[in-house]
C-alpha cells in the first residue's frame, strides 16, 4: 500500500455541534462566532435554517449513530427549550442516537435563562455547561458579563434541582488585576459546587476583541503561572483530573463530546460558523478521503436561504499527521500507535520518524504504549506537531 493512502477498518465515533450565535451582549474578551442579540431573534427561522443545514449533511454519516451533541454559543440558553426539542427530533429521526448518548447544552447562568433550566433537562439534554468565568462581583464586571454573583451561585442550584446530575463549570483566571488569593477563591466556590467537570482557562487576549483594543492589566507572568501551579495542586487535591490542557473532570466525567474532537474522531457542525470534519470512505477517487466542513459564517447569510451554506475541502493526506497531532497532543494520556492509525487512516509507520526526534528533545514520552506530550510538549505544542507535518 502506498504511504499517502489512507485505509479505514472502521469509521471513526460521529458527533454533532450545534452553534447558536447570539448572546445578551458581546464579552470584551470574546472571539467566538456571538453576535449581540437584537430585540427580537430569527429563532424560529434559525430552527429551520439548521434543521436543513443536518439534512444536507446526511452523506456524512455513512450508517453511524451520534455518540454526542453540543449545543455551543453564542448563549444557546437564550432559545426556547421548544426550539432543541425540535432540533435533537430531527438529529435522532434522520440519524439516530447512540445507546447513552451525552447531550450538553452551555448556558449563561442568567436568571431568564435559569428558569428554563427544568425544561430543557425534559428535551433529553443531559448535561449542561454553566459559564460563570468568576464568582467575584468586580470581576464579572470587568468582564463585562451581564450576570453576577449571586445568579451565578443560583444558576447553579437550579441546574442541579432541574435533574442534572452531570455539569461543567467554566471559570477563567490570569483575570484583570487578579492576585492568586482571588483565582484560587474562584476555583474553591466552584468546587464546593461538586460539579463533574471543571474547564478552568487561563485569560487570553484575542485579536478582533475589545480586551485587544483596550487591554486590561492582566497579572505578570510569573503571578500566572504561580495561580496555574496552586490551581492545578487544588484541583488534584479534591480529585479532578486534568485530561486535558484546560479541562478537570471527575473519574469517568470527562466531556465524551471534547474527547471526540481531540481522538481526531468525526463530528458534524452545523449553523453558522460551525465547522465539522469527516472520514469519507468513498471519496471523489473512490477512495478514503478526510473533509473539513465550513458553514457560512455570519447569522444573516447563514439565513440567506439563496446562498449555499455548506463549504467542503478535503485535508491534504500529507497534513493528516499534523492535524492529529494538534488535537491528541492536548490530551494528558495521548495516544497509541493503534489510535492513530484508526483515525488517521495512515500506517504507525508515518510517525515514528517524528516521535524518535520529539523524544530527543524532550517533548514526548512513552507509557504504557501511549505516546504522551512531557510539560515541556505540552508548553511547546505547535513545535512538536510541527515534526509530523
Ligand atoms: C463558547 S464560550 C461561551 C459560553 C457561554 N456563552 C458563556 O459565556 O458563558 C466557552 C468558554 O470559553 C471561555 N473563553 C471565552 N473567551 C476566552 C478567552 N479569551 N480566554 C479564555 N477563555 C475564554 C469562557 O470560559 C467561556 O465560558
Ligand atoms: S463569552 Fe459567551 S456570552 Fe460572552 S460573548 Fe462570548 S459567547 Fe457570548
Amino acid at each position: 500500500m502506498p504511504e499517502h493512502t489512507l485505509h479505514f477498518n472502521q469509521l471513526p465515533p460521529l458527533s454533532l455541534y450545534i452553534h447558536i450565535p447570539w448572546c445578551i451582549k458581546k464579552c470584551p474578551y470574546c472571539d467566538f462566532n456571538s453576535h449581540q442579540a437584537t430585540a427580537e431573534l430569527p429563532e424560529q427561522e434559525y430552527v429551520a435554517a439548521l434543521i436543513k443545514d443536518l439534512n444536507n449533511d446526511l452523506d456524512f454519516v455513512q450508517g453511524r449513530t451520534l455518540d454526542s451533541i453540543f449545543f455551543g454559543g453564542g448563549t444557546p440558553s437564550l432559545f426556547k427549550p421548544a426550539s432543541m426539542a425540535s432540533i435533537l427530533q430531527a438529529a435522532e429521526q434522520q440519524i439516530g442516537f447512540s445507546e447513552n448518548i451525552e447531550i450538553t447544552l452551555e448556558a449563561n447562568p442568567g436568571t431568564f435563562e435559569q428558569q428554563k433550566f427544568s425544561a430543557f433537562r425534559n428535551t433529553g439534554i443531559n448535561r449542561l455547561s454553566i459559564g460563570i468565568q468568576s464568582f467575584d462581583n468586580q470581576q464579572l464586571q470587568r468582564l463585562g458579563r451581564v450576570h453576577n454573583s449571586d445568579e451565578a451561585h443560583r444558576a447553579i442550584s437550579m441546574a442541579r434541582q432541574a435533574g442534572f446530575d452531570n455539569f461543567n463549570l467554566d471559570l477563567m483566571h490570569g483575570l484583570p488585576e487578579q492576585h492568586l488569593e482571588q483565582a484560587i477563591a474562584d476555583l474553591q466556590t466552584a468546587i464546593d459546587f461538586a460539579p463533574t467537570h471543571l474547564s478552568w482557562y487561563q485569560l487570553t487576549i484575542e485579536a478582533n476583541t475589545e480586551f485587544h483594543k483596550h487591554p486590561p492589566l492582566l497579572p505578570g507572568d510569573e503571578s500566572r503561572w504561580e495561580i496555574f501551579q496552586r490551581g492545578q495542586a487544588l484541583l488534584a487535591d479534591k480529585g479532578y483530573q486534568q485530561y486535558e490542557v484546560s479541562a478537570y473532570s471527575q473519574p469517568g466525567k470527562a466531556s465524551r463530546h471534547n474527547l471526540n474532537y481531540w481522538q481526531f474522531g468525526d463530528y458534524l457542525g452545523i449553523g453558522a460558523g460551525a465547522h465539522g470534519k469527516i472520514t469519507q470512505l468513498d471519496g471523489s477517487q473512490g477512495t478514503p478521503q478526510l473533509l473539513r466542513s465550513r458553514k457560512t459564517r455570519a447569522p444573516k447569510d447563514y439565513l440567506n436561504k439563496e446562498k449555499p451554506r455548506r463549504h467542503i475541502e478535503t485535508i491534504a493526506n500529507e497534513d493528516i499527521a499534523g492535524e492529529f497531532m494538534m488535537n491528541a497532543l492536548r490530551l494528558n494520556q495521548g495516544f497509541t500507535k493503534t489510535d492513530f492509525k484508526q483515525y488517521s487512516g495512515l500506517p504507525a509507520s508515518h510517525i515514528e520518524k517524528g516521535i524518535s526526534v520529539a523524544r530527543a528533545q524532550g517533548l514526548l514520552t512513552i507509557v504504557d504504549q501511549h505516546i504522551q506530550p512531557t510539560a515541556k510538549g505540552r508548553l511547546f505544542l505547535d513545535d512538536l506537531a510541527a515534526l509530523f507535518i
